[in-house]
């Protein structure tokens, strides 16, 4: 790593109390070295810590924690009030990391007035230092009203979960015609005044001329190769969740293993009396 890269936290020569913020001009720098980073979700303070402690600069409290927090099976149901203390468990438990708030479902949709006020909640309430909403060009006024506001946001282009039922479930997005007003959309929002742009389930040569075309960090997450960074749900990383993952996913441990064998080897040692020993009781 040159002494130009910026250097992830777990790398670098600074001591926690000199350790800087990741801000909005270090990933732009990053995109200029072509420097690739990593962003995960984070919805508490346990992850949100080791997440830090390993590099990664930028957390996502993500409305995904509807579906891998609260119970949901979709993002849609999450709402403001359940998502902002996990932003804020988050946001105090780190210091080094960008945390972006998801705007939920509902919560920004209506007017650049209704997006504000919960964009300026997050920022508030819940200590992120951007949010992230989703759509096309019908959400310029809102990130204008951001912007101008002094909050940073990133667009999510491409496969918009909120938007499921109206996108016919979980499709790639940006095949053929509409390759060209994905290209467009980008660079409106990059006109608009967004930092980023997270591109979900869209061909890779797309997701590359998107990257090209725009100044501003793209993220990828089903997107490819060529974005500027990618994206995982941490629970897809790291094993946790069940059931049939999608294609984009690459998980790096057998998290789900690991807690089922500890917590059956608990139960069966409190059941046959090895746990508790003496050692983890007290004295008079
Ligand atoms: O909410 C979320 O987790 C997302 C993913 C696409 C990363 O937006």
């Amino acid at each position: 790593m040159s002494q130009e890269q910026i250097a992830p936290y777990g790398q670098s020569a600074e001591t926690p109390k000199t350790r800087n913020r990741i801000r909005i001009p270090h990933l732009q720098r990053m995109k200029e070295k072509g420097q690739k980073w990593a962003m995960l979700t984070a919805y508490d303070m346990y992850t949100a810590a080791i997440f830090e402690e390993v590099g990664i600069p930028v957390l996502l409290v993500g409305d995904s924690a509807s579906n891998n927090v609260f119970g949901n099976e979709t993002s849609l149901p999450v709402t403001v009030d359940e998502l902002l203390p996990l932003v804020r468990a988050v946001s105090r438990s780190t210091r080094r990391p960008l945390i972006i708030a998801d705007l939920p479902f509902g919560s920004y949709q209506a007017s650049p007035k209704q997006c504000f006020k919960t964009a300026a909640r997050f920022m508030k309430e819940g200590g992120a230092h951007a949010v992230k909403l989703e759509g096309g060009p019908e959400m310029l006024p809102q990130v204008r009203k951001l912007v101008s506001s002094g909050i940073p946001v990133m667009a999510h282009i491409g496969f918009t979960p909120q938007a499921e039922h109206q996108l016919g479930g979980y499709r790639v997005q940006g095949r053929g015609e509409e390759a060209r007003q994905l290209l467009d959309t980008a660079r409106a929002f990059e006109e608009a005044g967004a930092f980023g742009l997270l591109i979900e389930m869209i061909p890779e040569s797309v997701a590359a001329d998107i990257t090209k075309a725009v100044s501003i960090p793209t993220v990828g997450i089903g997107a490819g190769r060529s974005c500027d960074a990618q994206v995982l749900v941490w629970q897809d990383m790291a094993g946790l969740r069940t059931g049939r993952l999608p294609r984009f996913v690459k998980q790096y441990a057998d998290m789900r293993s690991v807690l089922h064998n500890a917590a059956r080897d608990y139960m069966a040692d409190v059941e046959t009396g090895i746990f508790p020993a003496v050692e983890h009781g007290f004295e008079v």
